[in-house]
């Protein structure tokens, strides 16, 4: 079985001005050659600066969120071909907060993967529970139904990531045990289209939880929103895969 690549992923949200780049310059110029890959996804009004001002280096650059149409009249949408035009090479999709705040199904985020993918861009499809589906024993239904959904044909480990981010574990201080996320990546890794396809968790990642978490088997890195702001937590998190 191929080897699934190492992948530590910043997902800026609604976070970050033109000002706000010197923390990706800082994380750039910290990192020689690290031997994860190592994304920033700021908004989409950063995307182009910050694939110019990382050129060179370490760090890729990708988006939140890209339409499932190429182009046309969709007005304050972004398609995925934009998004590579800037110098993207990733692109968040699926993230709860769209799923909540967009009504975003998991046939649309097929058919923005399928975009994605024709684009050249890597997509990273997100799943993942909310807390009352967990207390009702329904986890693994729920996120292996949103995997098979969510995942257009065609995904390989070249075009797709997929991240496990339980609704409730983010931005919240509150983790699964090891166990727990143990238990939802093997079963993802058992029914993914290509088994060495990278598998991120998601959800309050920390320079003091990382490493724990990297050692899990199926853990092959991490989606990681408010420690991606700032160099130095960031740079933790890499290093910590780095040496997982
Ligand atoms: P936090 O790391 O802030 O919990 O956010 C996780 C997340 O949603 C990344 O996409």
């Amino acid at each position: 079985m191929t080897q699934a690549c190492k992948l530590a992923a910043g997902n800026w949200k609604m976070n970050g001005l033109r000002a706000d780049m010197a923390e990706a310059r800082a994380l750039a110029t910290a990192l020689t050659a690290p031997s994860c890959g190592v994304l920033l996804c700021p908004p989409a009004t950063l995307v182009a600066a910050m694939a110019d001002a990382l050129s060179g280096s370490a760090v890729m650059v990708g988006g939140q969120d890209c339409h499932a149409a190429a182009s046309g009249a969709h007005t304050g949408d972004i398609s995925a071909q934009m998004l590579a035009d800037s110098g993207a090479s990733y692109v968040i999709l699926g993230h709860s907060e769209r799923r909540a705040d967009h009504g975003e199904s998991s046939g649309d985020v097929a058919a923005k993967a399928r975009a994605a993918h024709a684009a050249g861009l890597i997509a990273i499809i997100c799943l993942g529970e909310t807390e009352a589906e967990r207390d009702a024993g329904q986890t693994l239904d729920v996120v292996l139904r949103q995997l098979a959904e969510s995942v257009p044909e065609g995904a390989t480990a070249a075009n797709t990531v997929i991240a496990y981010e339980p609704v409730w574990a983010i931005g919240t201080g509150r983790t699964p045990t090891l166990e727990q996320i143990s238990e939802v990546h093997d079963a993802l890794r058992a029914n993914l289209p290509d088994s060495a396809i990278s598998l991120l968790y998601g959800g309050s990642v920390k320079p003091g939880n990382a490493a724990e978490i990297f050692a899990i088997a199926n853990v092959d890195g991490a989606l990681v929103g408010g420690a991606s702001l700032k160099a130095a937590d960031f740079g933790a998190i890499v290093a910590a895969l780095d040496a997982a």
